[in-house]
């Protein structure tokens, strides 16, 4: 595919921010990528410093025009490359859809991903920020990965260790951030899966549904409902999932608080400190004495009503009227709570 000039990424963006790419192309070999960096360099050598990669576009948050080259990863493909009596190893292409990937898993029988079910956006992204849910990381299935770095143009291959998974976090957030473009990841999955419910949510809706001994298949239904019934479907309502990470304090602060607000919500972490439940510190802030953030809209930029983690677009709201009202919730929480928020979705 070959550039072209001043595209919307209103369809590639999951909050459904309607700005221009001042050049966009998508790729889907390594082939492919090269020779568009290329040609971008030679195109508009001022513009070329600004390359970036979109995988599914569901954690991103657009501000404003992009005035720069816009790549959209449309690696494809899985293949097994190793298996023995435990595991089986697949390597995916950076451009498959997540779920996808996660119901390939599933009608094989093969256990890792299945508490994963429903996350939008491309297998290429989920190792960037560590994706999770319902008791599991991406980080737990990983096995390595292949990038293409924008400098010299070499692939590399990342392994679990060289990838520094943290909480929401990875090495391509920090030191490699907008290095490296991602081409495919490979999972180890387990032939003969271990089944995790740890996460009192899926238990109880296990109960609900009346299954005693449950499958993966029936791990992915549960998460499915919830996630369904707590979390917009971005394509009805624009979003990017939690917009904010969960805090981690240290437990002697999580006490002090817990006297103040005995309701405060907080899991102990083996490190010994204490997460707390962001979406409860929005809760119980908002925009006026009495009123709580969760529901709330402005224009067309809201916090949703079923999760107040997750900020909307409702319609028509520009990255800045969602990027300002994030700022403003963020505010009030430190007031109340001296707790800083740190914002999971790249702004952009
Ligand atoms: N809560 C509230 N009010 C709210 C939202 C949540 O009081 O408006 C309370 C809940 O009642 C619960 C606790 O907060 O006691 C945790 O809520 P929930 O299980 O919905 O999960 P979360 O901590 O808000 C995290 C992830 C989600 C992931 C879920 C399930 C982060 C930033 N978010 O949310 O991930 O799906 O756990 O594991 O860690 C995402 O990253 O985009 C995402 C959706």
């Amino acid at each position: 595919m070959q550039w072209q000039k001043n595209i919307s990424l209103l369809p590639y963006n999951s909050f459904k921010i309607d700005v221009m790419a001042h050049y966009f192309a998508t790729f889907e070999d390594d082939d492919e990528l090269l020779s568009l960096i290329t040609n971008a360099k030679t195109m508009d050598n001022t513009l070329y410093n600004k390359l970036f990669v979109l995988g599914g576009g569901s954690n991103i948050l657009l501000t404003g025009h992009v005035d720069g080259f816009v790549l959209r990863n449309q690696i494809k493909g899985f293949s097994i490359i190793h298996e023995d009596n435990e595991y089986v190893y697949v390597k995916v292409g950076a451009g498959e859809n997540w779920h996808s990937f996660v119901q390939y898993c599933i009608e094989r029988n093969w256990g890792g991903v299945e508490n994963l079910s429903l996350i939008p956006g491309h297998v290429g992204a989920a190792p960037i920020q560590n994706i999770g849910a319902y008791g599991v990381e991406l980080k737990e299935v990983f096995y390595s990965l292949e990038a293409m770095n924008l400098a010299d143009k070499k692939v590399r291959h990342f392994t679990r260790n060289d990838c520094a998974f943290g909480y929401r976090d990875s090495i391509f957030k920090r030191k490699y951030k907008g290095q490296f473009v991602i081409l495919t990841v490979t999972f180890q999955l387990r032939k003969h899966p271990h089944i995790n419910t740890s996460y009192g949510a899926i238990e109880q809706e296990l109960d609900k549904m009346n299954i005693q001994q449950p499958t993966i298949q029936d791990v992915s239904n549960a998460v499915i409902r919830i996630r369904s019934a707590k979390l917009p479907d971005p394509k009805v309502i624009g979003n990017a999932g939690s917009f904010f990470k969960n805090p981690e304090i240290e437990e002697e602060r999580f006490l002090q608080l817990k006297k103040e607000f005995p309701d405060i919500i907080g899991y102990p972490l083996p490190n010994g400190k204490v997460k707390l439940a962001a979406g409860w510190l929005i809760e119980q802030t908002g925009p006026a004495e009495g009123k709580s953030w969760k529901g709330y809209r402005l224009g067309d930029a809201g916090c949703h009503a079923q999760q107040a983690l997750v900020l909307v677009n409702y319609g028509n709201a520009s990255g800045e009227a969602i990027f300002s009202l994030s700022e403003t919730i963020a505010q009030s929480v430190d007031n109340k709570f001296s707790i800083q928020l740190e914002r999971e979705v790249n702004i952009i």
